[in-house]
């Protein structure tokens, strides 16, 4: 087990992790898509911006507590869905459930985990979300949505970003692909990890997405599972599927994914809870802007009706200070997650939300902001420019999208 206080930022825990990984399981974490431009562009972003620090403010006590949905958190961000994590570590999505439930932040589960949903909302049942993946058979989504229920999550978060496979060419050179056949290469790349690949064996080697497991019969193979997996992801979802998924999930609903204005708009419209600005971490279609850059826009159109969260590119925890500045009420990481818990399993998740936990606390001291809801705007060297489109002008080429008559009525008056 390394030594995980060394680790002094996310950068540290990604060298663990990458130490612990087969290179092609690391790619998994690292990859876009095509030429990884929006990838790259992510991180940017967020280099980008300045913090405009205020000097003589009393920042003795810091508070970086976030309300969101009702409820307070202890930090203003959680920890994105990943599928197959339980492949990169054993047990790595019952770690970060624990290590979220015990830092007092939300969970999501990804829809492609290996572990199965009950065993999340036990391990952490008052911070758990479970993120939907829709299946072209419509029963099975019932089914899903019925044991997520049952199981007692309370929140669901329905993915919109990739409504078909992405070009995830890294991946593809790699010679990943679902189901998993290793190949000589790979094979000797596991024999160079042995941490990795003894917990592999020991474990029995692949492991089964377990929650679409259920829909097969008994003894079904980790392959069998993931091929009927891919039957039926992606599922292409449309404004009417989601109002039918409004209409049968009682709890909150969350929209991952979302980039444009008029989306936003739809999606108050539409009755959800909440929405991520989301380019999937990258994964998912290179010309797509960065969230950090879309983030003012959905802001300002949302009007404070819902929340709007953030996720893409954050490594800092001064990444976080300036979504908020920008608008976002709470953020979500993804690979960071996956860094922390691959180096070290839940002390690993742990020591990941222990990072950001100070760089935030450092950030809202040294910038002389004591209270993480006082941050804003003004807390930036530069503002965001007003939105280059106006979105009460129904006659803007950006707006012929056949959904402007629904924006408009959502527009608050
Ligand atoms: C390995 C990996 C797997 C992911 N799996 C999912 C998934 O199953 N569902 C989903 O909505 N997003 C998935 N994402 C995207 C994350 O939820 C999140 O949007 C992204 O990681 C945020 O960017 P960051 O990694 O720069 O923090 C995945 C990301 C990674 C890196």
């Amino acid at each position: 087990m390394p030594d995980l206080a060394k680790a002094l930022s996310i950068g540290d825990l990604r060298r663990l992790a990458r130490r612990r990984l087969p290179r092609f399981l690391f790619e998994i974490i690292e990859s876009g898509v095509e030429d990884e431009r929006s990838l790259e562009r992510n991180e940017l972003a967020f280099a980008r911006h300045r913090l405009l620090p205020r000097y003589l403010v009393d920042v003795s006590r810091r508070d970086q507590s976030a309300l969101l949905l009702g409820r307070r958190y202890a930090a203003p961000f959680g920890i994105a869905p990943t599928g197959f994590a339980g492949l990169l570590r054993r047990g790595a999505e019952v770690a970060m459930a624990r290590a979220a439930a015990a830092s007092d932040i939300p969970f999501v589960l990804s829809g492609a985990s290996i572990a199965a949903m009950e065993t999340i909302a036990a391990a952490a049942p008052h911070h758990a979300w479970y993120h939907l993946y829709p299946a072209r058979d419509a029963s099975v989504t019932q089914e899903l949505l019925r044991r997520a229920e049952a199981a007692g999550f309370e929140t669901l978060v329905l993915t919109v970003d990739n409504p078909v496979f992405p070009k995830r060419e890294r991946d593809t050179r790699n010679g990943f692909k679902h189901p998993m056949t290793l190949s000589p290469f790979m094979v000797a790349d596991a024999l160079a990890h042995p941490a990795w690949l003894l917990e592999y064996l020991r474990h029995g080697g692949m492991p089964r997405m377990e929650n679409w497991a259920r829909f097969l019969p008994e003894g079904a193979s980790s392959d069998d599972v993931a091929t009927f997996f891919r039957s039926q992801s992606p599922s292409v979802q449309t404004w009417r599927d989601l109002d039918r998924l409004r209409a049968a999930w009682p709890g909150r609903l969350i929209l991952k994914g979302i980039q444009h204005p008029a989306d936003a708009a739809l999606a108050v419209q539409a009755g959800v809870d909440g929405i991520v600005v989301s380019n999937h971490g990258g994964k998912s279609f290179d010309p797509l802007p960065s969230p950090l850059e879309t983030l003012p826009g959905v802001v300002r159109v949302v009007g404070g009706r819902l929340p709007v969260m953030l996720d893409s590119g954050i490594r800092r925890g001064s990444d976080i200070v300036i979504a908020r500045c920008l608008g976002a009420s709470f953020a979500f990481v993804g690979r960071a997650a996956l860094y922390g818990v691959v180096a070290g399993g839940e002390a690993g998740a742990r020591r990941m939300i222990d990072i950001l936990r100070q760089e935030v606390d450092l950030s809202l001291a040294l910038i002389g902001c004591p209270d993480i809801a006082a941050l804003g705007p003004h807390f930036l060297l530069h503002p965001p420019d007003p939105h280059p489109w106006d979105w009460n002008a129904p006659d803007e080429a950006g707006l012929r999208t056949g959904v402007t008559g629904s924006l408009l009525k959502a527009q608050p008056a």
